[in-house]
Formats: C-alpha cells, structure tokens, sequence
C-alpha cells in the first residue's frame, strides 16, 4: 500500500447567514437557548436556486489549485452528502461536469454527518492501493433544502457549507493518514431521517403535507449516542496506535454541538485548547463540517505541518467514523 497525504484543502460557505435573532422572529426560540444548548450563533445559507454541487464547485477547485494540480489531474472523486442535488444523476457526476475534472470517475456517498471521514477513508484506500493517483473528497451540504423552518427544535441547529480535500502519495518522509475506524449502528435510523422522498414513501402530496420531506430528529436520543460513540471510537484508534488524547495536536470533531465536542474530548483526556470548535459561526453542515474546521484551525495557526489530529464524526444511521492523521500541509 502506498502512504496517502492531503495535498490540498478547500472550503466555501454561501454568504447569505442566518442568526440566531432572525431565527427567534420566525418560530418560539431565543438567542440565548440556542447559544447555551448548542454553541451556534449563526448559520449561512444559499440563495434560492443554488444547489449543492454549486458551493461544492469553488471548495473542489481551491483543493485542486493548493495541491499544484488541475481538474484534469483528478482520476477519482466521492461526495459525501445527504443533499444532492437529486436523488439521480449523483452530486459527483454533476461537479464532474462543472469544474472539467474530465478524466476522473466517481460517485456520491451517503453517511449523512460522516460523509466527509467516510469519503476520505474510502478515497485514501483508492489511492494508497495504485487504482487512483489523486482523488477529490468532497462533504457537503444544503441543509436549508431539508430544514423544516417552523420547527424549533432543528432549524437552529443546520447550515449550509461545503468543503473538499484532494489526496495524493505521500513521498517517504512526507506526514501523511496513519490510521481509521468507521462503523455503522442501523438501529438508530428512525431517530434522525428523512422519512419520504425515497423509494419507501414516494413523493405525494400527502407526504408534502404532512412535511415528510424535511429532517427529523429524537435530540435527546442521537445526543446521547454521540457522545458515547464519539469517545469511544476515538480512544479505540488511539489506543490502536499506542496513543492517548495528550499525543495530539489537535482534535477535529463533526460540529454539531459545543458539548457534544466537549464531552468527547473529555473523555480523551484532551484540554480544550487542542479542540477546534467552529460551529459558532457554521451551525452543523453535516459532510461539511470537517474540512471547514480543518480550515479555519490552519487560519487561525492552530493547524501545522507534521501536527498529528484525530478527526471524528456522528451521523444518521447512526454512522460513526475517526481518522488519524499527520498534517500534511
Ligand atoms: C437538539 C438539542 C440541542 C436539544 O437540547 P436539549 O438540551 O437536549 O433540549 P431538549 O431536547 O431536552 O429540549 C428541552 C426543551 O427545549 C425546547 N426546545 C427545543 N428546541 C428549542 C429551541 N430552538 N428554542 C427553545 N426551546 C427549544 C424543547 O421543546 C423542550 O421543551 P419541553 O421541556 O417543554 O418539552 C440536543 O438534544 C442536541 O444537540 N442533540 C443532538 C443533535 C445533533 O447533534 N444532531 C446531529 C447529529 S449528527
């Protein structure tokens, strides 16, 4: 197997942000409640018509550019998303199209808040195994398509990003992945969903009705496995690699909840001020979450080459996914 590093890295969020004060004038929320029980002061969001694969596009080219590669470099693509732009042709194919990656092949991967370390994972063993010399991973996301806004309980949660690395091979002494664990748990489907719009429940106007086709959570009961599962899977990957929390640099989590993350880290032994939280800013976006995170830590100084970071995520499925890394950039 050949060492697989991240050559470049982008991000993108559309402009437009929502804050917690416009969300308290449209259904029976406050500043204050969001802010305390999730971290999130606001949350950015396409304009109308805007899909996907659009804010994908500038995130894809910004990783391409970094990694001193063009569209046409890139042989293999995956897009972890929960929001594609349809069900069929997939994201990937339409991002294909968009930025000219003409000679790469590639397909969309659902792992809902997972999206971005499962498509990572699946490229960096494309890669490492010769059947792709440099791969596109994108995570993200139009949560705002899926968002039912007058429900209280999950529109002040969600926002709208996208980000993407591109892998290539590392050379000998190049940092480069070390290690992953990724498991799925499908008795927690029911307790964050899409229930219609698949080949389950149809699109009908009794479904549009009875809003089927928004998201719908139990809070209490996916909040409950995050912080159980986020814990565990990354101390089993430390620990794999005769680790613990004190040998990081950093830590990257999916950043859903402030004390979701803070728990995790907790329960790694990890001082906060090795935590990158942004969802202040971001509001969850889903397969997006990471790579802006990861962007955002480099900004900020937080992120440097040679540092070694643990990246973890909790989905809908539920899906559970951890990668350890050296920073390569
Ligand atoms: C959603 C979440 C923030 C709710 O926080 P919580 O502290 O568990 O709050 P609860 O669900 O117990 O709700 C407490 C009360 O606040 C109310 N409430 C819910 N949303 C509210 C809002 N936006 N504003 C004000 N009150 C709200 C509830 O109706 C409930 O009222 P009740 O006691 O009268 O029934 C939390 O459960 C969570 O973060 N869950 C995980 C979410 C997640 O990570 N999802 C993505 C996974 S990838």
């Amino acid at each position: 197997m050949r060492p697989v590093k991240i050559a470049g890295l982008g991000a993108y969020v559309p402009p437009g942000v929502i804050t917690n004060d416009d969300l308290s004038k449209m259904v029976d929320t406050t500043d204050e409640w969001i802010l305390q029980r999730t971290g999130i002061r606001e949350r950015h969001k396409v304009a109308p018509g805007e899909a996907t694969s659009d804010i994908a596009k500038p995130a894809a080219l910004a990783a391409i550019a970094e990694a001193g590669l063009t569209p046409k470099d890139i042989d293999f693509i995956v897009f972890g998303t929960t929001t594609p732009d349809t069900i069929f042709p997939s994201t990937a194919c339409v991002l294909q199209a968009k930025i000219g990656a003409t000679n790469a092949w590639g397909f969309d991967l659902g792992a809902a808040c997972s999206g971005f370390v499962y498509a990572l994972t699946t490229a960096w063993k494309m890669v490492a195994s010769g059947a792709s010399d440099h791969a596109l991973v994108v995570g993200a996301d139009v949560m705002s398509s899926i968002i039912d806004y007058t429900d209280r309980s999950t529109c002040v949660l969600f926002g709208d990003g996208a980000g993407a690395v591109v892998l290539s091979v590392a050379g000998p002494d190049e940092p480069c992945l070390i290690d992953f664990a990724n498991e799925i748990d499908g008795h927690g489907g029911d307790a964050l969903c899409m229930p219609a719009g698949g080949s389950k429940l149809p699109a009908t106007h009794e479904t549009v009705d009875k809003k089927l086709h928004y998201m719908r959570q139990d809070g209490a009961a996916v909040f409950k496995f995050a912080v159980r599962q986020s814990g565990e899977i990354a101390t089993r990957v430390l620990t794999k690699n005769g680790l613990t929390g004190a040998d990081l640099d950093l830590f990257v989590s999916h950043q859903a909840n402030r004390r979701i993350i803070e728990a995790t880290a907790e329960r790694i032994g990890l001082p906060m001020d090795k935590v990158i939280i942004n969802l202040e800013y971001y509001g969850n976006t889903t397969a997006a979450t990471i790579p802006l995170a990861l962007m955002d830590a480099r900004k900020d100084g937080r992120l440097k080459k040679g540092d070694l970071v643990l990246l973890t995520s909790v989905g809908a499925g539920f899906t559970v996914g951890s990668v350890l890394l050296r920073w390569s950039l």
